[in-house]
């Protein structure tokens, strides 16, 4: 049977080749696979858990979505909408915040991460962010959710509430525990300047990450300047565990030739890294310029975009308004 799949993308800007790694090209095969029913949706709600400017946000929804269809997702075949336009998504998220407990959100690591040391200003909604991602998933009997490995625990999250709904209620089955769907070597892509830090949106310098929207010779001085160590290329997976950046390049060239690790580490054993990077700025390039291309071109089409959007939304409205129903009969509204 086809899978039921919901994923998420937060309209943040810089989308990079993390993102497309971890998460928008497994969205393009889910898509591409007959079977499935797909949604992709632009967590507007998510973006503004931290400060956004609204018209970069009005932007950076366009551009995700442009992103999205530029790499491959078909706005006729799968649902794009973004989530401020079904308020599902922000009422199941109230209810749902009411099964999930303290101590479960207390555990989670991203809100560590983000909140920092001043936790006592971080927004309520930065916190309470992993029950609006389960609302997300919950709203529409998902059974798979393709994401990178750092959502695997608001994912985790997700079935827990969804477990205690169910049986706080005697509705068994009622939400469907869904699955994550976690590319296995490629789940993590990292900083080009640290090998130990996730490439990130937020990330100061832009050395650091490869954009969607980068021109052929950025990438090719981004890669000239990605950190590496003095030694040559590694000739063993046990020698490339040992040195992070060595690891992230190939880890990359590997998920862009859909390789092997095993095939790439044989392919550069022991050549010095000038000749790696060039084979792997030309590869990222094969890869990205035609998607930046097309992200360039339908920007200039924002009706377009916009339309993608709003069809997208009454559909999902249609489904979740069902199950906001249902949730209503079961909690006694
Ligand atoms: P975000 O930009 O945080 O909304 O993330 C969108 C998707 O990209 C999520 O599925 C993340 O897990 C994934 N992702 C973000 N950064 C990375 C990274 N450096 N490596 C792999 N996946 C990532
Ligand atoms: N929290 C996810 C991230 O930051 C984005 C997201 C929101 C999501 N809702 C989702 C991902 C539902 C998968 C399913 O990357």
């Amino acid at each position: 049977m086809g899978k039921k799949i919901f994923s998420g993308v937060q309209p943040t800007g810089n989308l990079h080749l993390g993102n497309y790694l971890g998460a928008i090209k497994n969205f393009v095969d889910l898509n591409n696979d007959k079977e499935n029913n797909c949604i992709f949706c632009v967590v507007d709600l998510h973006a503004i858990t931290v400060g956004q400017i609204p018209d970069e946000l009005r932007d950076n929804i366009r551009e995700t979505v442009a992103t999205f269809v530029a790499s491959g997702i078909d706005p006729e075949k799968s649902i794009i909408f973004n989530q401020s336009q079904v308020s599902a998504h922000s009422e199941a998220a109230w209810i749902l915040s009411c099964t999930a407990r303290m101590g479960w959100l207390n555990r989670m690591t991203q809100f560590k991460e983000k909140a920092g040391k001043d936790k006592e200003k971080a927004s309520i909604g930065l916190y309470s962010y992993p029950v609006l991602m389960a609302a997300d998933i919950l709203l529409y009997d998902t059974t798979h959710v393709p994401v990178g490995d750092d959502q695997k625990q608001h994912l985790e999250l997700c079935r827990d509430i969804a477990e205690k709904f169910n049986k706080d209620f005697n509705s068994e089955n009622f939400f469907k525990l869904p699955e994550p769907l976690i590319q296995k070597n490629y789940s993590r892509i990292m900083s080009l300047k640290d090998g130990t830090k996730k490439m990130s949106k937020s990330e100061l310098s832009d050395l650091a990450r490869i954009n969607l929207t980068d021109e052929n010779d950025q990438i090719i001085n981004k890669v000239k300047k990605a950190k590496t160590d003095p030694l040559p290329m590694p000739s063993d997976i046990e020698e490339l565990n040992k040195r992070p950046e060595a690891r992230n390049l190939i880890n990359i060239y590997t998920s862009l030739t859909n390789s092997s690790l095993e095939k790439s580490i044989k392919e550069f054993s022991g050549k010095n890294f000038s000749n790696f990077k060039e084979n792997l700025a030309q590869t990222l390039i094969d890869k990205i310029n035609p998607i930046s291309t097309e992200i360039k071109k339908l920007l200039g089409d924002k009706s377009y975009l916009d339309k993608i959007l709003l069809d997208g939304s009454l559909k999902a409205g249609d489904i979740a308004s069902k199950k906001i129903k249902k949730i209503h009969e079961i909690v006694g509204f």
